[in-house]
């Protein structure tokens, strides 16, 4: 079987834009993920519209343009109209004559669900096979819920996934904030299955009496725990990280502190990602470090530190994968099993991508031939 490189991108999969709120009525944004480039925009009836951007005139990027105030979108070089459908409507130059039915640019399949806004970048024909990870605590009263907004990561994404699930890397990356070597030493248990059509992969990471690192004290108080702490990627586009702490045999109680922290990971393309991560703390606990600073607020302002030490290591990763392999043969160690799950996934994923391309381009063939 031919050898399939994870470190490219899945195009059938449900990828993150944006945040709802990071899409005001009647703003044209330019997009580009899995390779696809796309014009994203909400209507004055709230609705969230992506079509390819690339007019089908001239390839005009049609996120230059403006939207019109009978809702249509105006290509900003010769002026073709389109509609929601992506649809032309009008041709400002040959107004006598009628459109031609290839005047129209493919819609990009969307979804609006818990605060965040989904794209397919793939096979339209597949995007009901799955569904976006849910994300409840966005927008849910009894949270707080924070992001970074969209960080520009210089690395092949799968690079920041492989990041997520092995936080051995706590130490030395993040040692001295959230990492030392005792959290090394934490036994790793695997967890997989499937949801929503999305095949994931969990870690689950269980310590008693355990000395927290000092950023996690001034977040969450306790100095020495019980912790559960779980990392799943819930799919190519979404990694769910869930803290639990609580002094030793409280764990389940009014005393429990922690994070769900969510980090979505949208390919750009072979070598660049945009990244986000959104931190959500029940909305009445507050920081240890400042008592007048809640726990969620608190993380936001202290984690940009975390997240820089990490895009310093995934661009570095990237930067090595230029040079010729020169028979460099990856070591594999015990924290890598999840990653290397993770891999597999992908690669099992782009596998079928191929086979479903494949088929069609012969089914395509036969038609014509
Ligand atoms: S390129 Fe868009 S109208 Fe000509
Ligand atoms: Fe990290």
């Amino acid at each position: 079987m031919e050898a399939i490189n994870p470190y490219t991108y899945v195009r059938n999969c449900w990828y993150v834009a944006g945040l709802s709120k990071e899409f005001p009525r009647e703003q044209l944004t330019g997009h580009r993920i899995a390779g696809r480039a796309m014009v994203i925009w909400r209507a004055a009836d709230g609705q969230v519209t992506a079509l390819d951007d690339r007019c089908a005139h001239k390839r005009f990027p049609l996120s230059e343009g403006k939207l019109l105030p009978d809702g249509n979108l105006e290509c900003a070089y010769h002026g073709l109209c389109y509609d929601t459908t992506g649809t032309c409507v009008r041709i400002p130059s040959q107004p006598d004559q009628p459109i031609p039915p290839q005047a129209r640019v493919p819609r990009v399949a969307l979804l609006e669900q818990d605060g965040l806004v989904w794209v397919w970048p793939g096979d339209p024909a597949r995007c009901e096979e799955r569904r976006p990870p849910r994300t409840p605590e966005i927008g849910d009263e009894a949270y707080e819920s924070i992001d970074s907004g969209p960080m520009h990561v210089p690395a092949n994404y799968l690079l920041l996934i492989e990041n997520l699930l092995d936080i051995s890397h706590f130490y030395p990356l993040h040692d001295g904030n959230i990492g030392d070597i005792e959290n090394s030493k934490i036994p790793v248990a695997l967890e997989e299955g499937e949801e929503d059509g999305n095949r994931f992969v969990r870690t689950v990471r269980q310590v008693s009496d355990y000395k927290q690192p000092p950023f996690l004290q001034d977040w969450f108080h306790h100095a020495i725990v019980d912790r559960h702490h779980t990392h799943c990627m819930a799919s190519p586009a979404h990694t769910r990280v869930v803290m639990r702490n609580a002094p030793p045999g409280k764990l389940g109680t009014d005393v429990e502190r922690g994070y769900v922290l969510m980090h979505t990971h949208t390919p750009i393309d072979e070598k660049s990602h945009i990244w986000r991560w959104i931190v959500n703390c029940p909305a009445d606990h507050m920081s240890a470090g400042d008592p007048n600073m809640s726990a969620a607020r608190r993380v936001a302002s202290m984690f940009p530190k975390v997240v820089a030490e990490d895009r310093w290591a995934l661009e570095k990763q990237q930067q090595m994968f230029d040079l010729p392999a020169d028979g460099y043969s990856e070591l594999f160690l015990k924290p890598d099993k999840a990653l290397r799950r993770a891999r597999h996934i992908f690669v099992s994923m782009l596998r079928e991508e191929r086979a479903g391309s494949e088929a069609s381009s012969i089914g395509t063939a036969k038609a014509t031939g």
